[in-house]
């Protein structure tokens, strides 16, 4: 029979070993090795700037507030994890790309399940003060077939750079729809041109920007995220080239793969088919889906690689590395 664990008399340079030690009981190998590193690097994070305990409470306010602020309209710990670089990098592990692929970027707290089932050409954005914008797209995976009937929630800003979620008084959604790609790959509609606009900042986590010395803006974009039994889900968004925030997004979610430049409506047959004016802004672009399996093939892979250079033995459950103990 193994002793009892005692946790008596723990110091600096023991402590780590007893919390792994009470913790690692629990049935889920896959939590107990999340919660095993995160204890760790927990510890050695103290250990190493030396925390004091005044510091530890500042930190402690700070994700009470991020806490308090949030509600069914506002994510601040989205938001934290946005600012934080925690966001991408946790989209990029989670959902490699293929060369060829569309890459994904952040999600941001502003996607809603509320918007409305729209037709092809179906107006996004009632913002009279915003700038018309045609959007035509394809959809195709990476042999370049047509993927159909792939459910898209596209979502942007007003023309003053708000979200409808954020407007006290809204009746409704707006900027945001949901759409279906036709027989063909294609699907596109009606919105405004995207503007920049700040994160929100009247909180914890823009207080936090401020003491960094660092600005709230995000690039012009507008957000699309697709979903097709057999595909490997894409949060994308496609950022207008030459915005000047292109090259410091608040959020890191800027990839030069999804920069589009703005066009033009050129020819009078192509404005009377989508019924714009000539002249109106186009923006177009061709996505590119990845299947389940070539995902979960490449997120496999690279996950090997990472564990190599790691101490122990691994074991992967549903391909996701666990220590392997007995
Ligand atoms: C957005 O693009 O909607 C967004 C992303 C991260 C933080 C805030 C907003
Ligand atoms: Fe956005």
């Amino acid at each position: 029979m193994t002793a009892p664990i005692s946790l008596k008399d723990l110091t600096i340079d023991n402590i780590t070993d007893n919390v792994h030690a009470i913790n690692s009981q629990g049935d889920n190998p896959r939590l107990r090795y999340i919660l095993e590193r995160t204890v760790t690097h927990l510890h050695d994070l103290a250990r190493e700037v030396r925390l004091t305990t005044d510091e530890w409470m500042t930190a402690i306010l700070f994700l009470t507030k991020v806490g308090q602020i949030s509600s069914d309209t506002r994510q601040e710990f989205i938001l934290l994890s946005d600012i934080l670089g925690l966001s991408l990098l946790v989209d990029s592990i989670d959902h490699p790309k293929p060369k060829g692929s569309t890459e994904g970027t952040v999600l941001g707290p502003f996607h809603t399940h509320e918007a409305e089932h729209g037709d092809q050409g179906t107006l996004i954005s009632h913002d009279s003060d915003g700038e018309p914008l045609l959007v035509l797209c394809t959809l195709k995976d990476v042999q370049g077939n047509p993927i159909a009937g792939a459910q898209i929630d596209v979502w942007e800003t007003d023309s003053k750079g708000f979200y409808d979620v954020q407007h006290a008084d809204r009746n409704g959604p707006d900027g945001r729809a949901v759409l279906k790609s036709d027989d063909n790959g294609n699907f596109w509609f009606k919105a405004i041109v995207p503007v920049p606009y700040p994160i929100p900042h009247d909180g914890p986590v823009g207080k936090l920007l401020k003491i960094l010395n660092r600005h709230p803006y995000r690039p012009s974009h507008m957000h699309f995220m697709f979903k097709k039994a057999g595909y490997d889900p894409l949060v994308t968004a496609l950022y207008l080239k030459d915005d000047p925030y292109e090259a410091t997004d608040a959020v890191f979610g800027v990839k030069d793969s999804l920069v589009v430049s703005l066009q033009k409506v050129q020819d009078a047959e192509q404005a009377k088919a989508y019924n714009v004016n000539v002249g109106s802004a186009l923006m177009s672009y061709d996505f590119v889906l990845v299947t389940d399996e070539a995902a979960a093939r490449l997120r496999r892979q690279k996950a090997e690689e990472a564990i190599a250079s790691l101490e122990g033995k691994f074991r992967f459950i549903d391909d996701l590395p666990v220590p392997d103990v007995d």
